[in-house]
């Protein structure tokens, strides 16, 4: 890790900019009976998912303490959307960024980490759970360790993963909607359902938030098992869960996730992913409920593209596969 020391201002420049590039996602509202549901799309984001806001905060608080300068070299324990987007953002940022990866990655993902990336570490022996995530912390201890002035964005446990939904994802819905009442957000870091709840429930003291995780994932007490989909849950409790406010917990098997990502692109009309997929089918479970409180509102995030999920949840063969 870097010694503290002022900060870079040509950095703080850069992250200027780069901040002006990140406008508010739209937020849109969907035909749905007896209940008020807009999504947030988050895959408008500049790299293309929610991911970027956790990428671009981490990188400028820790530009700001003086954690991060023009020596640094970022390393990350990440196959989806964090890692790219923390490679597209220090790429811009001038930095080096070293990417841990294992064998399940998207081949989609693996390119746009080598185009973008001099190194890309790919581990492939399995941990003790059958998983990778304990092979790849390994490395990326160990990468830390000899690589000079390397910071670990570490996305699990850093507080200003959870800051970043807080202070942009959350706060433009407090802009944007004069009531919620539902909030469903999906989980992994938990990043996004922590910081987005504080900020939800100190605009909307009524609203209840619904955390949303995949079958299989340990995030919430069941034994981890294969999970097939990217994007939501864990085989760890992450360390920010502890920061979230939450009412209930809605888990989700694999092939809801595919039926409902394939609801909302031909009967709404949005092309998302898995993870959007798996919000939205919480909320048709929750439907009845919050059918029972006249107007009800409720909000779920559309956090990645469906593009790299073409050959997986939007392919009919591979869902027949599922369990
Ligand atoms: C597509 C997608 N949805 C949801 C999440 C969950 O976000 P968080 O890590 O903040 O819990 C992720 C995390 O990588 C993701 O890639």
């Amino acid at each position: 890790m870097s010694t503290l020391c002022s900060p870079s201002a040509s950095l703080l420049r850069r992250l200027d900019r780069l901040g002006r590039l990140m406008r508010p996602t739209p937020l849109v509202e969907l035909t749905f009976p007896g209940v008020r549901v807009f999504s947030k799309l988050e895959y408008l984001n500049p790299v293309g998912s929610v991911k970027d806001r956790t990428a671009y905060w981490i990188l400028r608080r820790a530009v700001e303490r003086g954690e991060v300068d023009e020596r640094t070299t970022i390393v990350e324990s990440s196959s989806g959307n964090f890692a790219t987007a923390l490679a597209a953002y220090a790429q811009l940022l001038g930095l080096r960024f070293i990417p841990v990866i294992d064998p399940n990655i998207l081949p989609a993902n693996e390119a746009f980490l080598r185009r973008a990336c001099a190194t890309v570490v790919k581990v492939d022996e399995p941990d003790e759970s059958g998983g990778y995530l304990k092979t790849r912390l390994r490395e990326v201890q160990a990468l830390c360790a000899r690589t000079d002035h390397a910071y670990w964005t570490n996305q699990y446990a850093n507080i200003d993963g959870m800051d970043a939904h807080y202070r942009l994802t959350a706060a433009e819905v407090c802009a944007d909607m004069p009531r919620l009442d539902y909030a469903f957000i999906g989980v992994s870091s938990a990043g996004t359902l922590a910081g987005m709840s504080r900020r939800l429930k100190e605009a909307f003291p009524g609203v209840r938030i619904i955390a949303v995780d995949a079958a299989g994932s340990a995030i919430f007490g069941c034994t981890p098992r294969r999970r097939h989909i990217p994007g939501l849950g864990a085989g760890i409790v992450p360390p920010l869960l502890e920061h979230a406010r939450i009412d209930d917990v809605v888990i989700v098997p694999e092939r809801e996730t595919a039926r409902a990502c394939r609801e909302l692109l031909w009967e709404h009309g949005l092309f998302a992913g898995g993870s959007s997929g798996t919000s939205y089918a919480a909320i048709q479970q929750h439907a009845p409920a919050m059918r029972e409180t006249p107007g009800a509102t409720a909000l779920f995030l559309c956090n990645d593209r469906g593009t790299a999920y073409l050959d997986t949840v939007f392919d009919d063969e591979w869902v027949t596969r599922l369990e």
